[in-house]
């Protein structure tokens, strides 16, 4: 199997001894800054219940947890090998009850309707086979007044990487503002990440 083939399938979802010990590397590296963007927007605090999609390393769950004083995280990831990663590094966390991080596919799991005041994913929507699907679902799960962040690269970007698109499947930042719109949502705020020029956006939007 050609590398970026191997390397797509990983991104999607971590697996086995690559996933577990190489991929929190190029995640922590590569999303470093979509991550800490997406980590300032939704500025966890006092009793925020937020849920994470696609948590990879744990990372941006580590960071919003110093924010809480009352509030929960949950995480859902389908990879057990991120999973793992991600215990380890919130394992403080979760051992104080700020955190609850599940193994599982959020398009499977069924989480009770305006349960959260946020629900944040970073680099996930590439994967989601019908983004539709997801978003809808995300509006259910949110609270009245919650709000959604999403974090990706533009496919102006993504589609010069050494990616499979098979497997990453690009997506605009109008196509993205069309998704939410399309779902219920208002309030759609583009926020560039390192300038225009970078392509990476985290975009906010709002359930009223
Ligand atoms: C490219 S990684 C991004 C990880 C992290 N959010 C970041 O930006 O560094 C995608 C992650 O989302 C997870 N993932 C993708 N689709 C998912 C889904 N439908 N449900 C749960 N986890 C998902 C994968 O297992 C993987 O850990």
């Amino acid at each position: 199997m050609p590398f970026k083939d191997f390397f797509s399938r990983q991104a999607r979802k971590p697996t086995g001894i690559f996933g577990r010990f190489f991929m929190p590397a190029f995640f922590n590296k590569g999303n470093s800054a979509l991550n800490k963007r997406m980590t300032e927007l939704v500025a966890a605090n006092g009793n925020d219940q937020i849920l994470e999609i696609g948590f990879g390393t744990g990372t941006v769950i580590n960071a919003m947890a110093h924010g809480l004083t009352d509030g929960t995280i949950e995480g859902i990831d389908f990879s057990n090998a991120m999973l793992n990663v991600a215990k380890r590094k919130n394992r403080h966390h979760i051992a104080a009850g700020t955190v609850s991080l599940t193994h599982g596919n959020f398009d499977e799991i069924a989480y009770p309707p305006e349960k959260f005041d946020t629900v944040c994913s970073g680099n996930t929507i590439y994967f989601w086979p019908s983004p539709d699907a997801t978003v809808s679902q995300v509006f259910d799960t949110l609270k009245s007044n919650g709000t959604l962040v999403l974090a990706f690269v533009d496919e102006r970007k993504m589609k010069n990487m050494p990616l499979n698109m098979g497997i990453f499947r690009p997506i605009s930042l109008s196509s993205v503002h069309e998704l939410l719109k399309n779902n219920g949502f208002s309030c759609i705020e583009t926020h560039p990440v390192n300038g225009q020029e970078s392509a990476m956006y985290c975009v906010t939007a709002r359930k009223q």
